[in-house]
C-alpha cells in the first residue's frame, strides 16, 4: 500500500533521511516517531511528494509517485489526505471555502461541492459553521475542519503530520478518537507523524522509530484505545503536584 524504498534525502550537503526503507499495510495505523528533527515531516511528505526523494523511490496504492506523469500524480494525490500541526486552513476564506478548493484542486465537478462538503462536515459535526472563518474557530474546531477537507476527496491514506501537537490533552484525545473513527468507518489508512508516545501507544498499530535520519526501529503494536479519563482541573493540580488535589 505504502512502500517506501532506500529513500535518502539531501537537503543542500544535510542529510536529512539516509537510506530508509518501510512497508505500510492497507489499514494499518501507522506511527513516526522521533526526536524533532530526525526527518519525521521529510519522510510523511514523500509518501504525497510534497518532497521528492534524491534517491530512492515511494510507491503509493502500486503509483511510483516519482516517476508518475502529472496527470497520474494528481490521481494518486487524490487518494491521499493530509493534516498538519498549525491546521494550514486559508484565513480569508469560509470553513465551506477551504473545503471547497480540495474539491476545486482534484477537478471534482462544481456541481458536487455542496453536498460533499455538506456531508464531510456533517461528519465532523461541524454543519453550523460552514459560513465562519477560521479564526473564529477553536484549535480542534480547526482541525475538525482540515480533517474535513482532507477526507472530502475520499482518500484510502491519511498523513497526519503532528495532528495534535498544537491541542490541549482533551482536544488531543477528542481528535485521536475522529482519527479512529475514520479508520473505522472508512478502513482509510493512517500514517501519524507525532513526538508524543502516547498518541503513539493509544493508537497505532505499527511504527517507525526515526533516528537522525535513519530507521532506529520498527515496531509492532497492540494500541491501548484511546483513554476516555477526560482532564479536569483536578487531574491538573494531581499531575503538577505529584499528589491528590485538596486531598
Ligand atoms: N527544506 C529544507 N531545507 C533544509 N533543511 C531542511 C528542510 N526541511 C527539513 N530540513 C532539515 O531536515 C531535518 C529533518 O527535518 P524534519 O523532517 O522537519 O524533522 P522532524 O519532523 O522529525 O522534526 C531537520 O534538521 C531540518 O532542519
Ligand atoms: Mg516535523
Amino acid at each position: 500500500m505504502i512502500t517506501v524504498a532506500h529513500v535518502s534525502k539531501q537537503f543542500a550537503s544535510f542529510a536529512a533521511l539516509r537510506d530508509v526503507s518501510l512497508y505500510i499495510e492497507k489499514g494499518a495505523i501507522h506511527g513516526i516517531v522521533g526526536a524533532s528533527g530526525a526527518g519525521k515531516s521529510t519522510l510523511l511528505r514523500m509518501m504525497n511528494l510534497l518532497e521528492r526523494p534524491t534517491s530512492g523511490d515511494v510507491h503509493v496504492n502500486g503509483v511510483c509517485l516519482s516517476a508518475a506523469s502529472p496527470k497520474a500524480l494528481r490521481e494518486a494525490r487524490k487518494s491521499i489526505g493530509m493534516i498538519f500541526q498549525h491546521f494550514h486552513l486559508v484565513s480569508n476564506k469560509t470553513v465551506y471555502d477551504n473545503i471547497a478548493v480540495a474539491l476545486q484542486l482534484a477537478r471534482i465537478p462544481k456541481k458536487e461541492h455542496a453536498a460533499r462538503v455538506q456531508e464531510v462536515l456533517q461528519y465532523v459535526g461541524l454543519e453550523a459553521y460552514k459560513e465562519q472563518y477560521p479564526a473564529t474557530l477553536s484549535g480542534g474546531q480547526k482541525q475538525r475542519v482540515a480533517i474535513a477537507r482532507a477526507l472530502v476527496t475520499k482518500p484510502s491514506i491519511l498523513l497526519c503530520d503532528e495532528p495534535t501537537s498544537a491541542l490541549d490533552p482533551n482536544t488531543t484525545l477528542d481528535i485521536l478518537r475522529v482519527l479512529q473513527q475514520i479508520h473505522a468507518d472508512f478502513g482509510v489508512t493512517l500514517v501519524i507523524v507525532s513526538h508524543e508516545l502516547s498518541v503513539i501507544q493509544q493508537i497505532c498499530t505499527s511504527a517507525t522509530v526515526l533516528q537522525a535520519g535513519e530507521i532506529y526501529d520498527t515496531l509492532t503494536l497492540v494500541p491501548t484505545g484511546v483513554r476516555s479519563g477526560e482532564q479536569t482541573a483536578e487531574s491538573f493540580v494531581r499531575a503538577l503536584t505529584g499528589g491528590d488535589a485538596h486531598a
